[in-house]
């Protein structure tokens, strides 16, 4: 019996927190007919004139000079005339120096599939072979990349049998998941993987890893495999990712919560994120035969105590994860102090020596939020380690219409937080219990609820912040704000801030949309160089051009409006905006790093053919034929050898 798993769509809406309240929604309102007439842009150009003076004319972007491609519709990747673009480590090749090789009939094993490269390529990060030294080779490096989940029609032979889940499947989709790290070398102007290198390594859903910082060895923690609460096994739904200045990866969990059910009645915590009533979104906890590694997905509680059960296994997740690609048999780190929900990626401002470390982290949900992080310790080079991760501070932000924003802690210890939860008449037990709870901590400071948080990213001369908004059409025009402007939200759009002394000061810095589109703040128009719906992958290369990568799903994708999932780049300078890339039928455009010299560009395709049938696969990238789809990277060079985006 076919059946069917509801796959490619963010976890459900769980917030219904009010906080915001009437009165606020009247001012949003009105503050909206004052943005609408211009009054915000007015705040706007203020905005870009500080921070260009804080900076001067040090921008020295490449040209952009390519010819702009349309909007792609056929299955292939399609970059400028002057680029070539070359699919590289597919799903399923063997990784590891006696890994079985990838069979084109899907018919790999779990055990294989635990040496191979993993399903839907995600965030992604180049790590210089140097990276502990002059950080500077372009030739040789690991490419460290997320493996966010799994379609069960083209992992298997046949597609996926009905529950109870043959256990190899089950265990085949677990190994799919996680990261993989490849050490790659360019070898006469090919890059190849080393596929005896030491250093190449598969991290799944079920590697052993650590809990650190304030919410390790809390008891909401402990399960039958850690009575400590200090371990967990795997990382799942590893979205986008982010990389540390002490040359660590750090891989984000999202869309977790639906892979755990609960039959009985859900604590606070399984309610606000979102944990399945009926079945794990793949029926993982009816493998059979059944193993610990595969029940442990169901989290109802069977024992006498949380020692006995798995009741306290989803709590495990929504973490971020440090792994150190050069050290391949350390353990991988969950990051408690980071905050707990469907984090998207997450990305760190510079580092200044003698200064707090700061990050951004998006929650990738209808009406979520963006949070920040600030170390407790100050940054010092030749110190700097995953300690300053363990210990900080947590805020959320809230977006206030004027163009200004505050970063509110949920600090256990803060007055102003301790204020809010008396008034909400919410109680934590200790700090770990706030960061296990870190939605609803958010909720009861009155954090401003965002049209999907997707991807971040920090300008490397101004310091202005930048975050994919990537769409919500369930905001009604009750809702709006003046940081998510529009109802029924379906093309997204890309917010940005700058950080004051005490606060932060916003704009709007480009809606996603059909040609015609006109963004207020910047007066971006868009046109059919450059439309594009769903801005989702967004990343900084180390001379100012923003990369945008779309994630399109739904009627949309395809249709004649928008063609296919694309990549483009945007001068924030001079409010230029080209489109670079486009890809196969039905898959998003994800993960973007360059080598340092930025002549070869890394992305990566995922689930092309998403929604189709292995029977009949509406693509067959990048294999072609009649092969089913696999994600993959794409190597991008100019053909001269040049500066990627020159
Ligand atoms: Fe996995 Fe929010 O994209
Ligand atoms: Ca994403
Ligand atoms: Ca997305």
């Amino acid at each position: 019996m076919p059946i069917t798993f509801d796959i490619n769509n963010p976890d459900p809406q769980t917030n219904f927190s009010n906080n915001r309240e009437f009165a606020d929604v009247v001012n949003v309102n009105m503050s909206r007919r004052r943005f609408l007439q211009g009054s915000a842009a007015i705040a706007a150009t203020a905005f870009i004139a500080s921070c260009s003076s804080a900076t001067g004319t040090l921008r020295q972007q490449p040209a952009m000079a390519f010819t702009p491609i349309t909007v792609g519709f056929g299955d292939e990747v399609v970059v400028p005339a002057e680029y070539q673009a070359q699919a590289f480590l597919p799903w399923g090749t063997p990784l590891l120096a006696n890994a079985a090789e990838y069979r084109a009939d899907g018919s790999n094993t779990g055990a294989e599939q635990e040496q191979q490269v993993g399903a839907h390529h995600d965030g992604m990060h180049f790590f210089p072979i140097d990276a502990h030294a002059a950080g500077t080779n372009s030739t040789e490096g690991l490419l460290v990349m997320n493996h966010e989940y799994v379609d069960p029609a083209f992992i298997h032979a046949n597609g996926p049998d009905a529950p109870p889940r043959p256990a190899d499947q089950v265990r085949k989709e677990i190994a799919a998941h996680g990261v993989s790290v490849a050490h790659i070398k360019d070898v006469n102007g090919e890059w190849q993987l080393l596929q005896t290198s030491s250093f190449n390594r598969r991290i799944t859903g079920a590697t052993e890893m650590e809990l650190v910082g304030p919410a390790a060895g809390h008891p909401k923690l402990s399960t039958l495999f850690s009575p400590s609460g200090t371990r967990t096994r795997g990382t799942l739904n590893n979205c986008a990712h982010g990389h540390t200045p002490w040359g660590t990866y750090l891989t984000c969990e999202e869309n977790w919560a639906r892979c755990f059910v609960n039959q009985a009645e859900h604590t606070r915590e399984q309610q606000r994120y979102g944990v399945a009533k009926e079945n794990g979104r793949y029926y993982w906890e009816t493998a059979t035969p059944s193993a610990d590694e595969y029940a442990r997905f169901d989290v109802t509680p069977y024992g006498n105590n949380a020692n006995e059960d798995y009741r306290n296994e989803a709590n495990g997740f929504g973490w971020i994860v440090e792994i150190d690609p050069f050290n391949p048999n350390s353990m991988p780190k969950k990051h408690t102090a980071l905050g707990r929900f469907a984090h998207e990626g997450i990305v760190f401002a510079a580092a200044e020596e003698g200064k707090p470390l700061v990050a951004y982290s998006g929650d990738d949900s209808r009406f979520e939020y963006i949070y920040k992080f600030v170390s407790a310790e100050v940054y010092n080079h030749a110190t700097a380690g995953s300690h300053l991760l363990e210990e900080g501070t947590l805020y959320v932000a809230r977006f206030n219409d004027d163009g200004s924003g505050e970063w509110l802690p949920l600090d256990i210890h803060n007055a102003a937080f301790q204020a809010a939860a008396a008034a909400a008449n919410v109680q934590f037990s200790d700090q770990g219990d706030v960061l296990l709870n870190t939605r609803l901590a958010a909720d009861i400071m009155g954090a401003t609820k965002m049209d999907r948080p997707e991807w971040g990213a920090v300008h490397p001369l101004t310091g202005e912040v930048y975050f994919t908004l990537t769409n919500n059409t369930r905001r009604t025009e009750a809702q709006i704000d003046a940081a998510n402007p529009r109802a029924e939200n379906y093309a997204g759009h890309i917010i940005r801030w700058q950080e004051r002394a005490d606060h932060f000061t916003w704009d709007i810095f480009m809606l996603g949309g059909a040609p015609g589109t006109y963004t207020p703040d910047t007066a971006i128009e868009l046109d059919a160089t450059n439309h594009h719906a769903c801005a989702d992958g967004l990343w900084f290369d180390s001379a100012g051009l923003l990369w945008i990568q779309t994630d399109m799903s739904g009627a949309i994708q395809g249709g004649s409006t928008y063609g296919n999932n694309a990549m483009l780049v945007a001068n924030p300078d001079t409010r230029e905006v080209k489109r670079f890339l486009t890809g196969p039928v039905d898959c998003e455009i994800t993960g973007v790093v360059t080598t340092p010299d930025r002549k070869t560009m890394f992305i990566n395709v995922q689930h092309p053919g998403e929604g189709s049938t292995v029977s009949n696969p509406s693509s067959h990238w990048p294999d072609g034929g009649s092969a089913r789809p696999r994600s993959s990277t794409v190597v991008i060079r100019h053909n001269e050898g040049k500066v990627i985006g020159s």
